[in-house]
């Protein structure tokens, strides 16, 4: 547990040292406190208590101590002293009895990668010149059946040392592993099982090593010099098809040079020892490519565009004959994926309504940090919308984003009026030329208990969170349209969601919103613009009196923009939703359908009795379901689930490809003059996949694979769809209960039944 495998390496000469050599002390002593016997695996450790007594804190204080002496210095006036002891306590025991202060004692590195053995001392010293200044005077001690002591006073040269990943550097792209067994695998403590193809031969031939070796140890290619194409390996011809010029090429060292990842796969035949074994292509800057095993990496890591770096290491070992072979790989920068991953609004133009304060300001900040445009909104009245409107609001927030680098523009107009709306989405296009993303956050309260609610706080409520939501929304909308691309959010609450006393106007606004959301994300969906509705819990002048202080001073704004700008981001592709989102907590709101009860038919109408009976079965909410849209829910009442649904068990030995490869056998041309659809099935389960059956001039046909724009997609699971092509399950039950289930166009789907004779 207490060990860790580093080394350090360091290059000893006698000019242009960083560090100068002044005095060493040694002391030598015949004490043990571990050994690992030859071909002995383990390493074996007297105890601990001894070694700390007996050894650590005898030893390296003497020898330390007699450096001093010998070499006339302080102690105070050492920088740093270096010295190994994996026992922490004992570690600044030592310091205290060298009379050292603990911000001149080089940490153990316990923590950070455990005792590294031999190489400890100098990986700690490592560490201490990466933070040290000319003059300073730095003691290294070691420790193992003695000490050695060093003084080293450090140069200018350390200035001007050139940049290296050093101790820092490495540490900070280590990578945490929690699978035992690849420890074990990867320290050679067991054997694993590598597969038939570890059993290739892998001799090196040390001719071609020596021939190849500027390419293989030093990543050397080539550079013509005709077309400056670099270029991997170096060869008589250029591979540039353009040149093609012979004999052209000068030496070009690709080891440094930043690369991307252009393709990769992840293959689990290929051997490794950290499977699967990851490898690909990567483009050099200033051109060349070379295809490259992948290392310090998990496949779910790599991500085609990642910056990668290359790095030397193991490539295979020739166990018949005790040879390693080493080559170059490439691993991801670290830091680079994140980075890549990171949601970000370059390019994207923000409009925010009521963003000089509470929520809308911390969206604001938010998107701008991560490079979006916004434009600041804000009337700046009072709490019910009342007083003077004031430009103080929107133009502190604007001032805020510009000291932290963002764009912002400052709007001052009213979302209640058709013209507010439309100048404040005159001011993004004409200040920066696009509309992205719209966040309908502004809002007034004016609680009242019903009957003392006046139709002018009625209005008013109304028409700052309903109209001004259709009159900002709806100018962007058709730019957006324009541009094939957008985001909205609608902000609603939970008052509307579930009702609060005293607040009527609010709620029915609020509410409002959302039937503004369900309806517009159907005419967004062909443009890709998304609408999402947010009903937040945050600490602003809303809430401020409604919510007690210690709950308030949880209710941070900023629990609720990383949700509101993930829906703004392109990565989001969803739309028509309903969040809550406060304090951290997320969860998503929608109104659901029972599964119900069907009373009479055509011949017996329903009494009022008859629903008194079954009034149970018609609360119910077993079973409950979403609809995507009006038409969805309708086919769904026009076929409403029976009493006894067929047995799901019941199944053929027909599968999916059976039924599809009758399709075009069962198609009646008859029913099919003017129909022009592409259906796609997406049959999921065993036996599923995907198929494309396309009507068109009266001909059916059918084939493997998906559609670049299918009329509808219908998706069942394979068990289902085969019963339903028997004719055993009702495909409008199927509907109702969730088994089938439509995208696109549903209502064409229902030309399915009238074009296919499949009992
Ligand atoms: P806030 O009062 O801090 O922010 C609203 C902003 O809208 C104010 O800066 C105000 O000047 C501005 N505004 C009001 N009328 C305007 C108009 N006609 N034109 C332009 N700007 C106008 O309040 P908060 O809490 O940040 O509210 C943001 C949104 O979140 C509101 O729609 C609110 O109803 C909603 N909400 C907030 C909840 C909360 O817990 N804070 C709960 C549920 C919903």
């Amino acid at each position: 547990m207490w060990y860790g495998d580093g080394a350090a390496s360091l290059t000893v000469g006698d000019e242009d040292v960083i560090a100068e050599f002044k005095e060493s002390f040694s002391i030598s002593c015949d004490f043990v406190d571990h050994y690992r016997g030859s071909d002995h695996k383990y390493d074996y450790v007297w105890e601990e208590r001894w070694a700390r007594d007996a050894g650590y804190s005898k030893i390296i204080p003497d020898a330390i101590n007699g450096l001093l002496e010998k070499s006339g210095v302080a102690i105070k006036d050492i920088a740093k002293v270096v010295y190994p002891c994996f026992f922490k306590a004992e570690h600044k025991r030592i310091a205290k009895k060298l009379g050292a202060m603990p911000e001149q004692v080089m940490g153990n590195l316990h923590e950070e990668c455990g005792e590294t053995g031999a190489a400890h001392c100098l990986l700690m010293l490592t560490g201490a010149l990466e933070n040290a200044k000319p003059r300073d005077l730095i003691i290294m001690a070691s420790f193992g059946q003695g000490c050695n002591a060093f003084l080293f006073e450090v140069t200018e040269k350390i200035k001007k040392l050139c940049p290296r990943n050093g101790l820092a550097g490495s540490l900070a792209d280590k990578k945490s592993m929690d699978n035992y067994l690849k420890f074990l695998t990867f320290r050679g403590l067991i054997d694993p099982e590598m597969g038939i193809r570890a059993e290739a031969p892998v001799q090196t031939a040390m001719s071609a090593l020596w021939r190849k070796r500027k390419m293989i140890l030093g990543l050397v290619g080539g550079k013509c010099r005709t077309c400056d194409t670099p270029q991997f390996p170096k060869t008589e011809v250029c591979v540039n098809p353009e040149c093609g010029a012979m004999h052209s090429q000068d030496e070009y060292e690709f080891a440094d040079v930043p690369a991307k990842l252009n393709s990769f796969t992840a293959d689990l035949l290929s051997v490794s020892m950290d499977p699967p074994h990851k490898y690909g292509m990567i483009q050099f800057e200033g051109g060349g490519r070379f295809m490259a095993d992948f290392t310090d990496c998990d496949q779910d890591d790599l991500k085609v565009g990642l910056p990668m770096q290359m790095v030397f290491r193991k490539r295979v070992e020739d166990k018949v004959r005790g040879f390693t072979a080493y080559f170059w790989k490439a691993k991801p920068v670290p830091g680079a994926l994140e980075a890549l991953n990171k949601i970000r609004y370059d390019d994207r133009t923000a409009i925010i309504t009521g963003a000089g304060g509470g929520l809308g300001r911390i969206y604001a900040l938010e998107l701008a940090l991560r490079g979006c445009k916004v434009v600041v909104n804000d009337l700046g009245g009072a709490r019910d919308g009342s007083g003077n409107s004031s430009t103080s609001a929107a133009d502190k927030v604007v001032d805020e984003i510009k000291a932290l680098g963002g764009e912002a523009v400052a709007n001052y107009d009213n979302v209640a009026t058709v013209e507010g709306g439309a100048n404040i989405v005159k001011t993004a296009l004409d200040t920066f030329g696009s509309i992205d993303i719209v966040i309908n956050n502004a809002g007034i309260l004016r609680d009242k208990s019903f009957v003392k609610l006046e139709p002018e706080n009625w209005q008013a409520v109304l028409a700052v969170h309903l109209n001004g939501a259709y009159n900002v929304t709806k100018p962007a909308f058709e730019h957006m349209k324009a541009q094939g691309y957008g985001r909205i959010i609608m902000t609603t609450s939970g008052a509307g969601l579930y009702g609060n006393f005293g607040q009527v106007n609010y709620s029915s606004a609020k509410m409002g919103l959302v039937g503004m959301m369900n309806s517009l994300k159907l005419e967004g969906a062909k443009y890709n613009i998304n609408i999402n509705t947010i009903a937040p819990l945050a600490a602003s002048r809303l809430t401020e009196d409604i919510m007690p202080p210690d709950i308030l001073a949880k209710m941070k704004p900023e629990f609720v923009a990383p949700l509101t700008l993930f829906l703004c981001s392109e990565e989001c592709g969803q739309s028509g939703e309903v969040f809550n989102v406060g304090m951290g907590y997320i969860n998503r709101v929608a109104v659901m359908t029972g599964s119900g009860v069907q009373i009479g038919d055509q011949d017996n109408l329903p009494t009022p009795e008859d629903i008194h009976k079954h009034w149970d079965q018609i609360n119910n909410l077993e079973n409950a379901r979403e609809y995507n849209d009006l038409n969805a829910a309708t086919i769904a009442l026009l076929a409403p689930p029976q009493d006894e649904p067929v047995n799901d068990k019941q199944t053929d030995e027909a599968s999916p490809q059976m039924v599809f490869d009758k399709m075009p056998e069962v198609f009646k041309p008859e029913a099919a003059a003017g129909v022009d659809i592409i259906f796609q099935y997406s049959i999921s389960g065993a036996q599923g996949g995907d198929w494309i059956v396309t009507v068109k001039d009266q001909k059916c046909s059918v084939e493997a694979g998906q559609a670049d724009k299918p009329t509808c997609t219908i998706k069942m699971e394979a068990d289902n769809f085969v019963m339903m092509a028997k004719g055993k399950l009702n495909p409008m039950q199927a509907f109702s209960s969730g088994k089938l289930k439509i995208e696109g166009d549903v209502m064409k789907s229902q030309l399915l039944e009238k074009l296919f004779e499949l009992k």
